[in-house]
C-alpha cells in the first residue's frame, strides 16, 4: 500500500491505496466522486476526464499514486460555492449538448481545459480539442455550439476560470 495526499475539489484527502489503483477508481471508490464516469477503461472514450493541476487527463490512464501531492478537479468541483454553474456547464445546458449524458462530465472537463489553453477557439479547433472524447449519442453539433457559447461567456466575464 502507498500513502497519498491529494486535493480533490478543494478538499485534501489522505489515503492508503494499492500502487496499481487507477485515479478514476480512487476518485469514485475512495473519495466518492461518482460524477467521474468510466466508459471504456482503455483510454479511448474520455468519460473519466478530470483536471490534474489544471490540465485535463483521462483518469483511467493515471495511477492514484501519480496524483500524490497534486490537485484534482472533477465535474463535482466545477460549480461555484453557491451552486452557480460554471459557464461551460451552463452552455451545455443552454445548447442541449447532451442526450444520455454519459460523456458529459468528461466533455465538460475537457472543454474547460481547452478554453483555458485557447480562449477563442475556431470550430475546427474545438473539434480537434475534443477528439479524445467520444459521444456515443453523436451529439457533437450541440457540444461544439456549447463550447462556442462558453468561450463567449468567459470572454465577456473577463477570462477563463
Ligand atoms: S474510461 Fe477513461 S477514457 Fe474511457
Ligand atoms: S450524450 Fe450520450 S454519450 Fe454523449
Amino acid at each position: 500500500m502507498a500513502k497519498i495526499t491529494v486535493a480533490v475539489d478543494g478538499t485534501t484527502y489522505q489515503d492508503e491505496v494499492e500502487p496499481r489503483m487507477l485515479l478514476v477508481q480512487y476518485l469514485r471508490e475512495k473519495v466518492g466522486k461518482t460524477g467521474t464516469l468510466i466508459g471504456c477503461d482503455t483510454s479511448n472514450c474520455g468519460a473519466c476526464t478530470v483536471l490534474l493541476d489544471g490540465a485535463s487527463v483521462k483518469s483511467c490512464s493515471v495511477l492514484a499514486v501519480q496524483a500524490d501531492g497534486h490537485e484534482v478537479t472533477t465535474i463535482e468541483g466545477l460549480a461555484g460555492i453557491n451552486g452557480e454553474l460554471h459557464p461551460v456547464q451552463q452552455a451545455f445546458h443552454d445548447k442541449h449538448a447532451l442526450q444520455c449524458g454519459y460523456c458529459t462530465p468528461g466533455m465538460i472537463m475537457r472543454s474547460v481545459c481547452l478554453l483555458n489553453e485557447n480562449p477563442h477557439p475556431t470550430e475546427a479547433e474545438i473539434r480537434e480539442g475534443l477528439n479524445g472524447n467520444l459521444c456515443r449519442c453523436t451529439g457533437y453539433q450541440n457540444i461544439v455550439a456549447a463550447v462556442q457559447q462558453a468561450a463567449d461567456a468567459l470572454a465577456t466575464a473577463g477570462g477563463a476560470r
